[in-house]
């Protein structure tokens, strides 16, 4: 956290009191896919944060936001359609959707910037979205809960950025809590603390620093191909309102009538939902061997028949499967590059990070970055 430097270049351009909260980015055992399909999720909220350093101009409508690490200044209302930046966006989401359940949200100052790296698959932009959510909702006593914040932010996304994304990102980023990962069912929104105190393995992030242009538009085919499974099944099966209802058999019944690519989009989705809650109970028995295995298995899922995977990630993954002590790992969060998650024994994480660094460099030029992250807490007020 660098809250000193965040207030440091709110006081060079703003003048007034100002209030600081925090959001983190969040990790994902397993259930890949799954939230916006209803399905189960298994996040937990990680060490790395994004900051907001805020003050409220209420005889004003204009909104001055300063990007820190990136060196971006811009203003701009809650009307205004085109912005300069594409951080802007996720801040007008915001105080778009707040608009649209009623709230008034007049202008204010403020300088957002943190270590949640972009673009890795570590929902920086969820967290954003959380902080300034947060943040709005207290200095304005809004009186919203965190799944209405939640539900905003996952809102700004859809009509503001164009990512038709689940609700995982922003959940995990408002509800998380250290040393628990969350277990949201994504169609009643009710979850559960589950412990997760991996004693004698560590989660490895290494992160390809590959980052796909077409990521979002292929998220959001990804949905639609999803939707199409779900409408041909539902013409016979009317109980079946998403992939969470469909079964692998139902599934196999309507083979001949959807598309190949639809097929398979389904069967890795239908996998995917058990396969976290096997991996759920396998945690409750302390089993990080069958979690890992699932993990890999999740992986396969989502290089073969999801596609959203990419040569370094697969490369990434296939090393991990030779390393003796390397349990699980597969890609995390939406794909087409970013980071793998990987559970490693402890004392031979080093040479793992070693081993694959080496590898990768050979291959593809350059070095994973690694990320050593914590499960910590949610979004809160610091100052
Ligand atoms: C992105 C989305 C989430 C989720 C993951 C994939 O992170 O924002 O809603 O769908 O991809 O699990």
């Amino acid at each position: 956290m660098n809250i000193e430097q965040l207030t440091k270049v709110f006081k060079q351009n703003f003048t007034g009191d100002y209030a600081v909260f925090s959001a983190p980015g969040r990790i994902n055992i397993i259930g890949e896919h799954t939230d916006y399909n209803n399905g189960f999720v298994l996040p937990g909220a990680i060490n790395k944060t994004i900051d907001l350093v805020i003050h409220i101009n209420k005889d004003s409508n204009i909104i001055n936001a300063v990007a820190n690490d990136l060196n971006e200044k811009e203003s701009f209302t809650k009307d205004t359609t085109e912005t300069k930046y594409h951080w802007t966006k996720y801040i007008l989401g915001v105080v778009g959707e707040l608009n649209k359940l009623g709230c008034n949200i007049p202008g204010f100052d403020c300088v957002f910037g943190g270590d949640v790296p972009i673009g890795s698959g570590m929902s920086s932009s969820a967290a954003l979205e959380s902080v300034v959510g947060l943040a709005l909702n207290e200095l304005l006593d809004l009186n919203l809960s965190r799944f209405q914040l939640a539900k905003v932010g996952q809102m700004s996304e859809h009509n503001y950025v164009g990512v038709r994304c689940g609700i995982m990102d922003q959940f995990a980023s408002l509800f998380g809590d250290e040393g628990k990962l969350v277990k949201l069912d994504c169609r009643s929104l009710e979850y559960e603390m589950i412990p997760f105190n991996p004693i004698g393995y560590s989660i490895v992030l290494l992160d390809t620093k590959v980052s796909h242009s077409l990521a979002s538009s292929e998220y959001n085919k990804r949905r639609a191909s999803c939707e199409e499974g779900v409408s041909i099944i539902a013409t016979k099966y009317k109980e079946v309102k998403s992939l969470r209802d469909v079964t692998i058999d139902m599934l196999e019944e309507f083979i001949d009538d959807m598309s190949i690519e639809t097929y398979k989009r389904c069967l890795y989705v239908v996998g995917e939902i058990d396969r976290l809650q096997k991996a759920c109970e396998a945690l409750k028995e302390n089993d990080l061997i069958t979690v890992g295995k699932l993990m890999f298995e999740t992986h396969d899922g989502l290089q073969v028949l999801y596609e959203v995977s990419c040569d370094e990630l697969d490369f990434l993954v296939q090393i991990a499967k030779g390393f003796d002590g390397a349990i699980g790992s597969r890609v995390m969060g939406g794909g087409f590059g970013g980071c793998t998650i990987s559970l490693v024994e402890t004392n031979k994480e080093h040479d793992f990070i070693e081993q694959s660094s080496k590898r990768f460099k050979e291959k593809f030029g350059h070095v994973p970055v690694v990320h050593e992250v914590k499960i910590a807490s949610g979004a809160r007020r610091i100052m």
